[in-house]
């Protein structure tokens, strides 16, 4: 069996990689600048952006892992035009949002997830909960960086999930009956605060860390002062009005059926990758 990974570098593509290895699948693992050759993983060019690349990573697949082209906002179609393209792919698992259909259009997650399950193939959905993976990027510059995190998630709580438990989950899809049909929230085992968050990442990291709640308008405007553009700070401040509404605050145990194992906690994850935030001036 092959398996095309879609932003095979990326949080959650990364993982999922590793994942099918483990299940002794053939991988071919794609973005617009790819990484090493090793067992069983073939890198390949793809870009959403240049359907001249679509063509080789889609030979002769039997599976498909899509991560989305976010960064493409104004090309709904693509998703549903790469599944037309891949007439042997069977099985299809897309990495779609919890919430994403109270989330603004500005990304059309909701289109690409229509496209999937209208696409005749075995298809399934992931909606995971926030990353626990976010504060190992952005999130963990800052951290290490200014010690602090400030964000408009007030004092609301999330499942935060780990991107190993996602790719587990999407690779059982990929290889094992049952999911077909299937649209999955994925969280980790507990809700948790963004303060409490630091707190945890503090202790692993030896360090007092912090977190700030700030409005939405002080945070669209620290995005803007970062060059961010409008389509990407209106998708942001939805996806903390969600938060706010308590509506990341949903742990399920979903990883732990599909998997067989519980989900991975924020405090194991910290204490994995404690030298992110152990740095910088407050260290
Ligand atoms: N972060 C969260 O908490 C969270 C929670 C739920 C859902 N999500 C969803 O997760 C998705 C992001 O997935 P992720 O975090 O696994 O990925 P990621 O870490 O954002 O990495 C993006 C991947 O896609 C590749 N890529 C970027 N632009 C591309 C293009 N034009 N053509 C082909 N490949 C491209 C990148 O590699 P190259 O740059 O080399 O191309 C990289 O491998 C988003 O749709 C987001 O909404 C995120």
């Amino acid at each position: 069996m092959t398996v095309l990974v879609l932003g095979a570098t990326g949080k959650t593509g990364l993982s999922v990689v590793d994942a099918l290895v483990a299940r002794g699948v053939r991988v071919r693992a794609a973005s617009r600048n790819p990484g090493p050759a090793s067992a069983g993983v073939e890198p390949v060019r793809f870009d959403w952006a240049d359907r001249a690349t679509w063509g080789p990573a889609l030979r002769e697949i039997d599976g498909l892992y899509i991560v989305g082209p976010y960064a493409l906002p104004g090309e709904p179609a693509l998703v549903r035009d790469l599944l037309a393209a891949a007439p042997h792919a069977s099985r299809v698992v897309l990495l779609s949002v919890l919430g994403v259909d109270r989330l603004p259009d500005v990304i059309p997650m909701a289109v690409w997830e229509a496209d999937v399950r209208a696409s005749g193939k075995e298809w399934t959905i992931l909606r995971p909960n926030w990353f626990q993976q976010n504060f190992g990027e952005g999130f963990g510059t800052l951290l290490r960086e200014n010690g602090m995190l400030a964000l408009p998630a007030a004092d609301a709580e999330l499942g935060f999930v780990d991107t190993r438990d996602i790719a587990e989950v999407a690779a059982a899809a990929l290889t094992e009956e049952g999911h077909a049909g299937e649209t999955y929230i994925l969280t980790g085992p507990e809700a948790l605060m963004y303060d409490q968050v630091v707190r945890v990442l503090g202790e692993a990291a030896g360090r007092e860390l912090r977190y700030i709640p700030i409005s939405a308008d002080q945070f669209a405007d620290g995005l803007r002062e970062a060059g961010l553009d409008e389509g990407s700070i209106t998708w942001q401040l939805g996806l903390f009005r969600l938060i706010r509404e308590g509506t990341n605050a949903l742990v399920n145990d979903t990883v732990e059926r599909i998997t067989g194992r519980p989900a991975r906690s924020l405090k194991s994850y910290a204490s994995e990758n404690a030298a992110l935030w152990g740095s910088g001036p407050q260290a």
